[in-house]
């Protein structure tokens, strides 16, 4: 369902971000993009929705190629991909509900955006994502107000109400402790399998995207170094992906109750 070929970013800087990337992923599969800082992985998400514009190479989303939309039809087509971010990217002075429905914004009518008023179905649906996951309480609270493991419940309900085939996910669980990480990993992978949503997820953590994904691709230097199950993921495929560098330290182990725990051997 996406498809890129030969995908490169090449910035102004002369960054070579991406370096013809390939990839393919099937409906409902859900991929951890790992690999070291700087190595492309909010480049590759952010090219796919156009927040960053390719300098060349497809993607197609079914048949829909994305990178010669104009804006009507890149409007249209990125309703189809949600997004959830590092920082949450809430409006603070704004209710959860608020900010819920702020992820229909690309279907309301520009009025109706204005003016804050959504349709009554939006605001059932906004409430039965808010009880899934578990903030019914919360609807009326500031954004400001909330955990930062209670911030990201908001951001993904808000891509959720989009209805959309993908989600792309910008490490997710950066400003989590292990516990709250786990809890959103989780939290994140359970919504993709009831509702048989694809995502691709950013995610530094290695042990945490091991722990529930089906697919590991692992970036270096803007190419694909790794692609496969995580249980491929050996200490030496690690190195080839994170270099001499002490990969180990991007290894967070937690027990159940989110303690961090030794990386076994
Ligand atoms: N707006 C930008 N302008 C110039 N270079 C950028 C910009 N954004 C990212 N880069 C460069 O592109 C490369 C990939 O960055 P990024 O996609 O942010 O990697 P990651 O998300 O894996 O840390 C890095 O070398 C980074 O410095
Ligand atoms: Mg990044």
């Amino acid at each position: 369902m996406l498809k890129l070929k030969k995908l490169v970013k090449t910035y102004r800087t002369g960054d070579q971000a991406l370096k013809a990337i390939d990839l393919e992923m099937p409906e409902g599969q859900v991929l951890a993009l790992i690999g070291p800082s700087g190595a492309g992985k909010s480049t590759l998400i952010r090219c796919i929705n156009r927040l960053v514009e390719p300098t060349s190479g497809e993607v197609w989303l079914d048949d829909l190629e994305l990178t010669h939309l104009k804006a009507s039809g890149l409007r249209r087509a990125r309703r189809e991909m949600g997004m959830i971010f590092q920082e949450y990217a809430l409006v603070e002075r704004l209710t959860v509900m608020e900010n819920v429905l702020s992820g229909r914004l690309g279907y309301v009518g520009f009025w109706r955006s204005l003016t804050r008023r959504y349709p009554q179905s939006d605001v059932d649906e906004a409430f039965r994502l808010l009880d899934r996951v578990g903030l019914l309480a919360m609807a009326d609270k500031r954004a400001d107000e909330l955990s930062g493991g209670q911030r990201q419940r908001v951001g993904i309900c808000r891509a959720l109400i989009q209805n959309p085939k993908l989600l792309l996910v910008d490490e997710p669980t950066a400003s989590l402790d292990p516990k709250t990480s786990r809890q959103i990993m989780r939290l994140i992978c359970e919504l993709c399998a009831e509702r048989g949503l694809a995502a691709i997820i950013n995610i530094h953590d290695v042990a945490l995207a091991q722990m529930f994904v089906q697919r590991v691709v692992g970036l270096r230097f803007g190419a694909i170094e790794f692609d496969g199950p995580p249980e491929a993921l050996t200490p030496d495929v690690l190195t080839t992906i994170y270099g001499e560098e002490d990969w180990e330290a991007t290894i967070k182990k937690v027990d159940d109750d989110g303690n961090e725990i030794e990386a076994a051997e």
